[in-house]
């Protein structure tokens, strides 16, 4: 199959959060199948792709805009590789993307990105109707690639006839949701507003919502996910839209790439270690300690957290239960100490700084992205925190555990369908899982985690349970093999 992967972010050129992680991961996933695969991003400003190894300038691409006069954008195509030879084009249109920051801490942060991720899908679009060969499958990802459906189906439905369109669901609390007066950055003749195929329920213009119309296929990021965002509470408002898609919509687990995320080969960590070399974990967890200036305490659990700061990741929670967990500690051998890595808005990071200050031998706070620090905490933890509210698959939790670090995690989404909870199966448990979301509940799920941990014997194999599970992308991409081929021949 010829795949044509569009997405906002791919690692290790730009991230946010896993959306990187997965359009760099799946794509060679597919790859390795035999498939012939490529990804388009835009180029952002940090990159500088002279610098990017192997990168090349290809002929300029001229994207239509409609909402500026009819008039044509030339933009510069870079080609690079990933480590696997998987090509990645990069748009080069510095009105759009020389600027600080991919969108910001929500999609409306930039006033303009209706119309930067407009141009960005029909800049995608171009590039499919320019490759010399003809695409099986575009496959967007979430909102900012949203119009690339309705373009292809609009302005090319005879060039593009083979082409099926897949609309991958990473989040959907981000939408893509503006004012309806900003239909005409789309560029789209008015009888699509008219007929309200980018709207939502609530009137506004809705990127996703439109994908979720013109896509072929529609799938998200764990079958959990996939049951839930149909109801009223997970669906963002597009559950009415969502459920009448129903028979189109699947969900296939995120895998983990193990090339990036593993103990042994990890080029982050201070040192390496595998099952046999646990020592290695602990000399991690020393080195953290220590250059973080907490008292080094090999027996004392320490608790990681690695995290965007949203309302989805359930920071509200984590306070309130740190602060009932670590309060009226008499001795410091008892409890646990603490390692949050965060970036999110300011507000937010100084609620949870006030940890740091109520509990300087306990808490150390890091606010900002770190993709160095993240593998650190990963290798150094012996619990892993993801309290979130909701969380289409999550990531962090599935590499936790090839780390052998214990995975706390809220019953939600993907969190449910890749932990399973020690007390329920105490042969194969994997972690520590709570149901009601709330500080208590947390708080609980630490404290039970804190007691195991303090029973070596019942602490080790769960450690080597979790190491050895298998989340690689290799069922996975089967899987969205089988369902682009059943895209393809369907109807
Ligand atoms: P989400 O995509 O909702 O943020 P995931 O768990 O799928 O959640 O993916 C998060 C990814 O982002 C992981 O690769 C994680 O290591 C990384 N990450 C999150 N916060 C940070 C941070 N502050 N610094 C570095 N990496 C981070
Ligand atoms: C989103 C989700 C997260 C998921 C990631 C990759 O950002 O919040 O749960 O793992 O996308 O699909």
């Amino acid at each position: 199959l010829n795949v044509l992967f569009a997405s906002s972010e791919v690692a290790p050129f730009s991230k946010t959060g896993g959306l990187a992680d997965v359009a760099a991961s799946l794509p060679q996933a597919l790859a390795r199948r035999g498939h012939n695969v490529s990804i388009v991003t835009p180029l952002y400003k940090h990159l500088d792709p002279e610098a990017m190894r192997l990168s090349r300038r290809l002929n300029p691409l001229e994207v239509p805009r409609k909402s500026k006069n009819q008039s044509k954008l030339e933009v510069t195509v870079w080609e690079s590789r990933l480590d696997s030879g998987v090509r990645v084009f990069f748009i080069d249109a510095p009105e759009y993307f020389d600027r600080d920051g991919l969108y910001g801490y929500d999609d409306q942060s930039f006033d303009d990105n209706a119309e930067r991720f407009a141009f960005f899908s029909r800049a995608v679009v171009e590039l499919a109707i320019s490759s010399p060969m003809a695409i099986d499958i575009i496959h967007c990802n979430d909102w900012h690639t949203g119009l690339v459906p309705i373009y292809g189906k609009h302005y090319y439905a005879e060039e593009l006839a083979q082409t099926r369109y897949v609309m991958t669901i990473h989040n959907l609390a981000f939408q893509g949701k503006f004012d309806a007066k900003q239909f005409k950055a789309t560029g789209l003749p008015r009888k699509y507003n008219a007929d309200g195929e980018l709207q939502d329920e609530s009137g506004s213009l809705n990127y996703l919502a439109g994908a979720l119309r013109y896509a072929d296929l529609i799938t998200t990021v764990s079958p959990t996910y996939a049951r839930e965002i149909q109801t009223e509470e997970a669906g963002f408002g597009l559950h009415e839209i969502l459920k009448s898609r129903k028979e189109s919509i699947q969900g296939v687990l995120n895998g983990a790439d193990y090339g990036v995320w593993s103990p042994d080969i990890d080029r982050f960590i201070e040192v390496r270690y595998t099952v046999e070399t646990l020592n290695g974990k602990r000399q991690n967890k020393a080195h953290l300690q220590h250059s973080l200036g907490l008292p080094v305490r090999p027996t004392l659990p320490l608790v990681g957290m690695v995290s965007r700061l949203t309302e989805q990741k359930g920071i509200d929670l984590v306070v309130p239960a740190i602060r009932s967990l670590l309060s009226d500690l008499k001795d410091e051998r008892d409890g646990f100490q603490l390692v949050i890595l965060g970036d999110g808005p300011d507000k937010v990071l100084k609620e949870l700084k006030q940890l740091e200050e109520e509990f300087p031998r306990r808490a150390r706070i890091i606010g900002g992205h770190d993709e160095a620090m993240a593998h650190r905490i990963q290798a150094s933890a012996d619990m892993l925190l993801v309290p979130s509210r909701f969380e289409p698959c999550g990531l962090t939790q599935i590499y936790a555990m090839r780390y052998g670090t214990v995975p706390v995690v809220h019953a939600t989404g993907g969190l449910a369908d890749t932990v399973t909870d020690l007390r329920d199966d105490p042969e194969n448990g994997t972690g520590f899982v709570f149901t009601e979301h709330n500080a208590d509940a947390l708080a609980g799920a630490i404290e039970r985690a804190g007691s195991a941990y303090r029973n070596y014997r019942k602490w080790r194999p769960l450690m080597v349970r979790d190491m050895a599970r298998d989340f690689s992308w290799r069922e996975s991409a089967i899987r969205y093999e089988e369902l682009f081929l059943t895209t393809i021949t369907a109807e």
